[in-house]
Formats: C-alpha cells, sequence, structure tokens
C-alpha cells in the first residue's frame, strides 16, 4: 500500500483524479464509484473538471434495499446529485434496491463487473473497517450479496435520515472478493473518526475482523488520508 498524508480533502481529491485523468488519457476507463462524504470532493472536481466520462462505465459499490433511485438517502440520487448530473457517462451501474430478489441482482451485477473489469476503484471506510457494506466477518471470498448492515453502520449513517428506524436495514454490495478484482484501488479517509479503521487496516493483521485490512494484499492501492484519520500510525 502507498500511503499518502494530505492536508485536506481538496489536496486528496487531486490525487485521485489525477489518477482517474490517467486511465482517461489512455482510453474510456471502468471506474469504481463509492459514496459516503469521504469522495465528495472528488465527485465536485471531476464535476468541474473537462474530463469526458461519456464512453467510460461506472460501477457503484453498493446500494440500501428498499430505497427507490429517487429516495433522497439512495445511492443512486446520491451519485445523480454529485456527479452524473454533470458527468454522463456511457452506462452508469448501481445495485437495483428496489429489486428484491437477492440472488438476481447478484448474478447481475457480477455479471457486469465481468464484462466490464474495473480499472480504479474508489474506496472508503466504515467505522469499523466495512468497506462498501461489506461489516466485520464477511468472508475475503465474497461476491455481490445482501447485507444485514450492523448497529455501528445504521447509527453512522443515521444522520442522514430522520432517525435511525428509517435507515434501511439491508444493503446490495459488491463483495470483498468483487472490490479486490479492480486493477487499482484508490482509498480515502478523513477525520478522527477513521482512525482507529485506518490504524487497524494499515498496521493490524489481515484479518476478517477488519473488512479493510484485506487491502493489505492487494498489488496497487494508494491510500489517501488526513493527518486525523493517520493519527494513529
Ligand atoms: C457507507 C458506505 C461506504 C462508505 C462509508 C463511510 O457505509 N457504504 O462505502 O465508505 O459509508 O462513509 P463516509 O465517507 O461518509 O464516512
Amino acid at each position: 500500500m502507498k500511503i499518502i498524508t494530505v492536508e485536506d480533502q481538496l489536496q486528496g481529491a487531486q490525487i485521485a483524479v489525477a489518477k482517474i485523468k490517467k486511465i482517461l488519457s489512455h482510453k474510456p476507463g471502468v471506474f469504481g464509484l463509492a459514496t459516503g462524504s469521504s469522495p465528495l470532493e472528488i465527485y465536485r472536481q471531476l464535476s468541474q473538471s473537462k474530463l469526458d466520462f461519456s464512453n467510460s462505465i461506472s460501477i457503484n459499490l453498493d446500494e440500501y434495499v428498499g430505497l427507490a433511485p429517487n429516495h433522497p438517502q439512495s445511492y443512486h440520487y446520491f451519485m445523480k446529485q454529485n456527479l452524473f448530473n454533470n458527468k454522463q457517462f456511457l452506462h452508469s451501474y448501481i445495485p437495483d434496491g428496489l429489486n428484491p430478489n437477492a440472488q438476481e441482482v447478484e448474478n447481475e451485477y457480477e455479471q457486469i463487473i465481468k464484462d466490464h473489469p474495473i480499472d480504479l476503484q474508489i474506496l472508503g471506510i466504515g467505522q469499523n473497517g466495512h468497506i462498501g457494506f461489506n461489516e466485520p466477518l464477511t468472508s475475503f471470498d465474497s461476491r455481490t450479496h445482501q447485507v444485514a448492515l450492523t448497529k455501528s453502520t445504521i447509527d453512522a449513517n443515521a444522520r442522514f435520515f430522520d432517525n435511525a428506524d428509517e435507515v434501511p436495514k439491508y444493503a446490495y454490495s459488491m463483495g470483498i472478493g468483487t472490490i479486490m478484482k479492480a486493477k487499482e484501488i484508490v482509498f480515502v479517509a478523513y477525520g478522527e473518526k477513521k482512525a482507529k479503521a485506518v490504524h487497524q487496516m494499515i498496521d493490524g493483521p489481515v484479518t476478517i475482523d477488519v473488512p479493510a485490512s484485506v487491502l493489505q494484499t492487494h498489488p496497487n492501492v494508494t491510500v489517501i488520508i488526513d493527518h486525523k484519520a493517520g493519527a494513529l500510525l
């Protein structure tokens, strides 16, 4: 893992955007996208850039089960607001949260990723070390699957809903094995709330107790953190 400590999200996003630009200078890319506050500045900079994604593909990590694409807390809505309204891709894939048939969602999504291997995956981390929505104890071999969210994740995401009861209890997420297939991973984490998870991910053992620790075994990961997220390293 290459670890880069930045002053702020602005600087962190510049590094991520430069990597995206490099891929686009060779060919249209397949970009794995993440939601959450951590990649927001990346999407802002991409939106304001002259980069052309009209021949590129985007594939998002995850989506809540049960939220319609126009629900303000759905990841469909998030991506539209923060990137897709400004940058159109040839095709943008996000798991279909309204399809109750998990098996179907899983198979379809894995096929999409097989057909479009991800060149660069943007990745954040949950406070409990989750990546995508892969909570602790998820198998490192997992593929796209339906996930029961942990209390820690529901509580952390409750700030976006009126109250914790409204946070969906399930999500569809790329599996850890799916994420690990990306050719390159750009990881971003900011703030003291992420310090413990970042420490465990980088300095701890590779263990399913900390899903992000699997990244130690990936050949091309850039970890972008600020001083607060890196405080325990
Ligand atoms: C959610 C998403 C993750 C994201 C995490 C952290 O759980 N499923 O992909 O990494 O939130 O979000 P934030 O960047 O807002 O801290």
